[in-house]
């Protein structure tokens, strides 16, 4: 367990780039943000344009969301949940619940 533990850290701070910074801060931002009225779930089981995930925030703060900072919410939302990138398996979004 403590090898486990041990190898994710050296691979953490490996990949601790600027790039990987900006996705922290954009993570961050959606578990500050975004989960108030529902899991994250709803969010990471979307696969959306950059516009549409910019209605998309728009909707929620329409309905109440604050978001402090939207373009590093928005860069994060379009990069990691993409419609480029595949629908996650059903199956995972089951287990997860
Ligand atoms: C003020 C409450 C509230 C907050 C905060 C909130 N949402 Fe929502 N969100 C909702 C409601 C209500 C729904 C509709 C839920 C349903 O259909 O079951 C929803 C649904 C969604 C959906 C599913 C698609 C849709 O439009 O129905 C996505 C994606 C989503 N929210 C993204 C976000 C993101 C990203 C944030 C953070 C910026 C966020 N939400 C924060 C209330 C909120």
């Amino acid at each position: 367990m403590m090898l486990v533990a041990g190898g994710l850290w050296a691979v953490a701070a490996g990949c601790f780039a600027a790039d990987s910074q900006a996705n922290e801060a954009g993570r961050k931002a959606e578990q500050t943000a975004c989960v108030a009225c529902h899991s994250l779930r709803l969010i990471d089981s979307q696969r959306l344009s950059a516009a549409a995930w910019g209605k998309e925030m728009d909707k929620m703060v329409g309905w109440g969301a604050t978001v402090p900072d939207r373009q590093i919410l928005l860069d994060y939302l379009t990069s990691e949940y993409s419609d480029a990138k595949p629908v996650p398996n059903p199956a995972i979004s089951v287990g997860h619940r």
